[in-house]
């Protein structure tokens, strides 16, 4: 049994800069985790606004914090502040994750390896598979860096805005010159013109996400790819509407919730320098969700 949480004077502090910050999962992901460990550690959620960024940043070594995650919206303004950072981050152009260490400042992005260690969990491995990333933001970055890394044979990109798929694979071609990085729009056509010619669907829109639990990026006029398996980084709800289609079809699927639990997981081993305990911040995230 893990004792009561308690925050004590010699409590090592980590945060989620964010806002808003009230909806993260986070916090009980990584309290659950601290207190399973027996770690005097706390992680608190810190509003911080658009204009407030640079102090906030710069207080985080005041207030002798080990670090912080960082959410929407300050990913790509946090960069500015930062000492160093990791591959994935500085190709990415996104930092979720910062350590501090001897009063400097590591700026990391998790996403990437969150997202490989997921579909290496439900044991797809993306190693010179074709595959298809719906969306082009934030996510898709991530995404579309780790299949990158783990050399898939080739992905395409897929988005509403065609020119910003055109933009992340360019970007990412510069520091994958050896991968086959496409991008189409995200249209019937493009999709029924790629056919069976796919081996994993990775949706990274908003697409589908509480409360519009019944929108689809997949369009209803083409056929789900026969052998595919379909990836949705959303996690409310947990089978989204396109999961539920590619289930219903015969489609292997893989739901949200891994990619939250280890890009988590990885931050915590980067801050505390142990073994995170994946099951028990899954389960802190699932009854945070409400899920049985
Ligand atoms: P994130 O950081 O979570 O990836 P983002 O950078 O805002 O968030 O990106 C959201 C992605 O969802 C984009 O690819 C966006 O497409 P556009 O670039 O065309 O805006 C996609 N998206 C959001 N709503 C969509 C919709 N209704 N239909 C199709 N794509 C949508």
């Amino acid at each position: 049994m893990s004792k009561p949480f308690q925050i004590t004077g010699k409590s090592s502090l980590v945060g989620l800069i964010g806002w808003p910050v009230e909806h993260s999962l986070s916090p009980v992901m990584h309290n659950a985790a601290f207190a399973e460990l027996g770690l005097d550690w706390a992680y608190v959620p810190l509003a911080v606004t658009p204009t407030s960024v640079e102090q906030a940043i710069r207080g985080l070594a005041a207030l002798s914090f080990v670090g912080a995650n960082v959410t929407v919206p300050h990913k790509q303004a946090v960069i500015r502040y930062l000492d160093e950072l990791n591959d994935a981050a500085q190709i990415t152009g996104a930092v979720n994750t910062i350590h501090i260490r001897e009063g400097k400042y590591f700026g990391y992005n998790t996403d990437a390896v969150g997202f490989l260690n997921s579909l290496i969990e439900a044991d797809c491995h993306p190693k010179d598979m074709r595959v298809a990333v719906l969306g082009a933001g934030g996510a898709s970055r991530a995404v579309v860096f780790a299949l990158a890394k783990a050399e898939a044979a080739a992905v395409t990109v897929f988005n509403r805005t065609a020119e910003r798929a055109a933009f992340l694979v360019d970007d990412l071609a510069d520091t994958f010159p050896d991968s086959h990085l496409h991008f189409a729009p995200l249209t019937s056509q493009a999709l029924i013109d790629l056919g069976d010619d796919v081996d994993l669907v990775i949706n990274t829109t908003s697409v589908g996400m509480s409360p519009d639990i019944d929108s689809n990026p997949w369009p209803s006029d083409v056929p789900i790819p026969s052998h595919a398996a379909f990836c949705d980084l959303i996690y409310n709800p947990l089978e989204t509407t396109l999961l539920a289609r590619a289930r219903a079809a015969g489609n292997p699927t893989i739901d949200g919730l891994g990619m939250l639990v280890h890009q988590g997981a990885f931050a915590f081993e980067i801050w505390t320098g142990q073994k995170p305990p994946t099951d028990v911040m899954r389960q802190a995230a699932m009854d945070g969700l409400g899920i049985k």
